[in-house]
């Protein structure tokens, strides 16, 4: 799923009809303008898990390599829905969630259109010298930006195991942020192979998924708060 940056030039908000602006559905946004750092892995399993919980979720796709919509298309019908906001039915259409999947290199003012519509952003970050340190300017922006928009941001390690050099330097790095950092989740081809099929880890039996499972348990019940 990582390619070349490409951000979408047209504002999403603009695509948002009038009753999905005023309705309470909550957002959360999956973004970090660092190519390849598990953006669309994230968003995908984060509506999978949404949708296996009863909740009407909805993906906004920014990104111009539409992984995140692929998966979407992908997704066997007999598993919990999940919609692109494109394909949403208009106004009748009133989900619980909105999970948006950003581009790399999303800065500006479609950046600040995305902070501004999500009560939660989720930052995921690979285990990299250069990975941190592209995602150093990205994290103060969103915290100097989080009083004003009211909203709350918390880290992901991805590809990851805790208690690492790379797990470490992340909570070095984070220190003095102040963000918290949610989960790590592991290499495997669990991911990608579920992602083949648009599945998220929530869609795969148990035996499965049972030891990445107990990774998202803090990021799951940071979301329900
Ligand atoms: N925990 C993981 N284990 C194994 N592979 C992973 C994991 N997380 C992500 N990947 C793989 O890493 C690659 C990059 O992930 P992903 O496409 O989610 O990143 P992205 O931030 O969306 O990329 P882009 O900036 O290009 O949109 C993908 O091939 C994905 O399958
Ligand atoms: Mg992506």
């Amino acid at each position: 799923m990582t390619g070349s940056p490409a951000t979408e030039s047209v504002p999403y908000c603009s695509r948002l009809t009038a009753s999905q602006r005023k309705n309470p559905m909550k957002t959360i946004l999956i973004a970090n303008p660092k190519g390849g750092s598990g953006k669309t892995t994230l968003s995908v399993n984060i509506a999978g898990y949404l949708a296996n919980q009863g909740q009407r979720v909805a993906l906004l796709d920014l990104d111009r390599q539409k992984s995140a919509s692929l998966w979407v298309a992908t997704r066997p019908r007999d598993l919990p829905e999940i919609v692109t906001l494109e394909s949403s039915r208009g106004e009748d259409c009133l989900n619980d969630y909105l999970v948006i999947d950003s581009p790399a290199g999303l800065h500006g003012k479609n950046l600040g259109h995305a902070i501004r519509l999500a009560q939660k952003i989720i930052v995921p970050v690979s285990p990299s010298l250069f990975d941190l340190n592209a995602s150093r300017d990205f994290l103060k922006i969103l915290n100097d930006k989080k009083e004003a928009h009211k909203c709350q941001i918390g880290v992901v390690g991805m590809r990851m195991n805790a208690r690492t050099h790379a797990a470490i330097a992340l909570e070095n790095f984070l220190a003095e942020s102040n963000l918290p950092i949610l989960a790590y989740l592991r290499e495997t081809q669990v991911y990608v192979n579920a992602a083949f099929e648009g599945k998220s880890l929530f869609d795969l039996p148990h035996h499965l998924a049972e030891r990445e499972l107990e990774q998202w348990e803090f990021l799951l019940n940071w979301l329900k708060k």
